[in-house]
Formats: C-alpha cells, structure tokens, sequence
C-alpha cells in the first residue's frame, strides 16, 4: 500500500452519471476486490473517496464510478494530464488463492466493476468463470467481461435487455465451487442465502463510508458472527456466513 501522486490518463463517460477513469499505476499493488482511496481537491473537501478497481493493466489503474456527490463529481470534471491522489492498494480482496474450479461472479449496479479484474485474475489462475451481471436499466461494461467468461447473464429490472427480473433468479449455486458477490447488501443477502441453501461458499464484498481507508480510525467497522470487523482493512471482502445468519 502506498500513497502517490498519479495524473490521470484519461476519463470517459459511460452513461448519464458513470464514467471510467483512468490513472498511472506508479508500481502500486492491485489485486481483485482491493480498492483505493481517490483524491483530486485540496480545500473543499478532506476525505478521499474509496473506489474499486475495476481494471488493473501493468502501468494503468481503471476506475469506473457513478457520481452521486461533491467528491465523485470531482472525479468526473478531471480530465487527460490533470493530477490526482492515489492510496492503495486497499483491504483484503476475494480468496484468489483459495480458487479452483468453477467460479460464479454476481455483481449488481456499481457492485459490477471490481467482479471483472476479479474474472481477469480468476481466469489467469485456470478457474472457469461465469459471471451474473444485474443492472437496473441501460446495461454497461459487459464487454469487458467476455474475454474472462465462459458465460454471462444479465439481468435488468427495468430495461429492455437481457432476463427481465432479478439477477438472483438466474443463479444457480449448486454448479459451483464458490460464489464472489458485490453490489447492494439486498441481492449479496439472496445470494448468500441461496450458497447457503447448497452448501457453496460465497464471499460477500461489504460498502462502508470510509474515513481514513487504512483501518486507523474504526469508522467503517461492523458488527460479524466473528466480531466487529472494519470493512477498509479485514475486508471489504467477508465470507458470507459471518455477515448474515441463514
Ligand atoms: C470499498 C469501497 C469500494 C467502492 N467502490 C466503488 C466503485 O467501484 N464505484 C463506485 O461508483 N462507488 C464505489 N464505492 C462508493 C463510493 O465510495 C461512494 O459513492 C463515494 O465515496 C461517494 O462520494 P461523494 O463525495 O461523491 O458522495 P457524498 O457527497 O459523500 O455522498 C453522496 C451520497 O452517497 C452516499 N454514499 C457515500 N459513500 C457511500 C458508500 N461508501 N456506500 C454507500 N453510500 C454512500 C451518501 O450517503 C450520500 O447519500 C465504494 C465504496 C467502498 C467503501
Ligand atoms: S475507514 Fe478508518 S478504519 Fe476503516
């Protein structure tokens, strides 16, 4: 973990309020389901914003975000050559080490970004990988998936693409070794509960606001069948059998 200072490299807009930014790297650390803390203001702001990696390449960071406030609409306004600040990276990602088999990635909304450098690292290790992607409406970045996929299944609760409904009606936990799950605390609840059912192992990636992003100050930390745990530094990652009782 390091803190440096990056400049950006380039930013692009996805949709209406997502955008994918993109920094040098400068030899930090990536690994799946870690995240930095991002910085691009000085004085109206203190805190840096915590973001997911969503691409790790050998001398670029890809972020892709959705601006939902002050720190993320900064983000959005950089543009090609301008600074930023960089730490990370960050927290315990997904048991990469423990992979083998065949692996289920379910990603709902902004959860979808950190499950496809997940996909990328999980392919390398010759896990097979089918990811279950679950968008509200517009889909985005599943193409980014399909060099890592064997399969992919989208879902969009109000949109004209894909399986109409929830992404969770589609997964079918007992095909795999384990289940990797990021996105609101709604759907990874289901899917913890449908791995439960199976006895398929899930891991749970939590959000929490984020103070210090180092485990320093405590702010994040949340109540486990395990203890209190912070989610910047024990996790974000969680089996989920510590997170929700089934
Ligand atoms: C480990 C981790 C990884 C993340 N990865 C991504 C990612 O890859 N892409 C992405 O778009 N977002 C991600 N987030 C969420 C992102 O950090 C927040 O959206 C961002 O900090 C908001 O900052 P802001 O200044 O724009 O909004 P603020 O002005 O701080 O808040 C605006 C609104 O967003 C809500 N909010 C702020 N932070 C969070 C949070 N952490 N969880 C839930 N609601 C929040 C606030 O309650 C408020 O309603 C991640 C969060 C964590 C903890
Ligand atoms: S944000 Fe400070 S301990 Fe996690």
């Amino acid at each position: 973990m390091k803190y440096f200072d990056s400049t950006v490299i380039s930013q692009s807009r996805l949709t209406d309020d997502i955008y994918v930014l993109v920094a040098e790297r400068n030899g930090a650390d990536a690994h799946a389901g870690q995240f930095f803390m991002l910085k691009a203001w000085e004085h109206e702001l203190t805190l840096m914003r915590p973001i997911s990696i969503f691409k790790a390449d050998e001398h670029t960071l890809h972020f892709m975000y959705r601006v939902v406030g002050q720190g993320t609409r900064k983000l959005s306004g950089l543009k090609a050559g301008d600074p930023i600040s960089l730490l990370g990276a960050l927290g315990t990602g997904y048991p990469l080490d423990q992979a083998a088999g065949r692996v289920a990635l379910v990603g709902g909304g902004l959860g979808i970004p950190p499950l496809c450098q997940t996909a990328k690292e999980l392919t390398a290790k010759g896990v097979l990988v089918d990811a279950y992607l679950g968008y509200r409406d517009d889909l985005f970045a599943m193409e980014e998936f399909e060099p890592h996929c064997a399969n992919i299944f989208a879902s969009t609760e109000v949109g004209e693409e894909g399986y109409r409904g929830y992404i969770t009606d589609l997964l079918t936990p007992e095909k795999y070794d384990a289940v990797y799950t990021c996105g609101p605390e709604v759907m990874m609840r289901k899917v913890a509960a449908l791995c439960a059912e199976q006895k398929t192992p899930c891991w749970c990636s939590m959000e929490h606001r984020m103070a210090c992003g180092i485990g320093a100050c405590l702010g994040c930390s949340i109540k486990t069948a395990d203890g209190m745990k912070r989610v910047c530094k024990e996790g974000p990652v969680f089996p989920a059998n510590i997170l929700f009782q089934q």
